[in-house]
């Protein structure tokens, strides 16, 4: 059973969405736990002994390219083997339901979003499975680029840099041979100013911001739900623990994603 005050909140929430007429919706890592994806700082976030901060930098890849593409390979291998969940599929069928005016940014690298959008379209190119395609901040895990030329694509299995932790190649380049490296973005890097710019206008038309699952201490993401309220939009956070977000939130959902998203997305 939901507890009462949760309920209520969640009524108040979904009032909100009903009434919002463009809405940006801004997810991190706790969207995709309970598809089994461990978050950053939560418990299970380390790899082996070493924190992300330690391994998602240039200056760990110059220094040690197979151990941080045996990290990146174990997350594909994992993330391969997961599924969009609940809130995944109802953001996206949330965005197909209103597109144009629903722009889903997320912090994520493991490409949930995009298979929920995948599945509302069975792999079709729909305008509604444009319309749920999220703005990836943060690059994506599916794709790689070169370190020397400009070539970056999507690899048709990305989990197979499993094998340079037990001593395969390194992944290369597939137009130079050079070394390539996943298409994220590290500690230190700058993100791509056209997604950003998009994430940011999209924020400014806002005037409802919905947050989920993300510990919001990451920047320039972590911006955009101030941006928005500064803006005049309502937030609404998901999180089942308080975070940056929460004193500036219309409404704190404190559950997890897949109990808050579906019901107060209402499609
Ligand atoms: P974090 O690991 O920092 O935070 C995850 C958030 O999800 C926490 O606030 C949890 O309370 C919440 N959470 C956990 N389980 C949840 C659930 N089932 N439903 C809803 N929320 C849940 O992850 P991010 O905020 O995404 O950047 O981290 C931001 C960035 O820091 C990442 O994109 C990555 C990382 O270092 C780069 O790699 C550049």
């Amino acid at each position: 059973m939901t507890p009462p005050d949760l309920a209520t909140e969640l009524d108040r929430a979904a009032a909100l969405v009903a009434a919002a007429h463009r809405i940006v919706v801004l997810t991190g890592a706790g969207i995709s736990h309970e598809s089994g994806v461990p978050t950053f700082r939560g418990p299970g976030g380390l790899w082996r002994e070493h924190r992300p901060e330690e391994l998602a930098t240039p200056e760990a890849f110059a220094n040690d390219p197979r151990l941080v593409w045996s990290w990146y390979g174990w997350r594909a291998g994992l993330v391969a083997a997961c599924e969009p969940n609940a809130a995944h599929l109802a953001l996206a069928r949330l965005a197909a339901a209103r597109a144009g005016d629903v722009r889903i940014v997320t912090q994520n690298v493991d490409g949930l979003h995009d298979r929920a959008a995948d599945a509302l379209s069975a792999g079709t190119a729909t305008a509604a499975r444009a319309a749920a395609c999220p703005l990836e901040l943060h690059g994506s895990l599916l794709r790689r680029r070169c370190t020397r030329c400009g070539w970056h694509a999507t690899v048709p299995d990305p989990a197979d840099a499993r094998t340079v932790e037990d001593g395969g190649a390194l992944p290369a380049c597939h137009a130079c041979g050079a070394l390539a490296r996943p298409d994220v973005v590290w500690f230190g890097e700058t993100l791509d100013p056209a997604v950003l710019d998009a994430a940011w206008s999209a924020t400014e038309r806002a005037d409802l911001c919905l947050v989920v699952g993300t510990s919001a201490l990451v920047h320039p993401a972590a911006s955009l739900p101030a941006a928005a309220r500064r803006a005049g939009a309502a937030v609404i956070e998901v999180n089942p623990e308080p975070t940056p977000v929460t004193p500036l939130a219309t409404v704190s959902l404190r559950c997890t994603a897949t109990v808050g998203v579906p019901e107060l997305v209402g499609v």
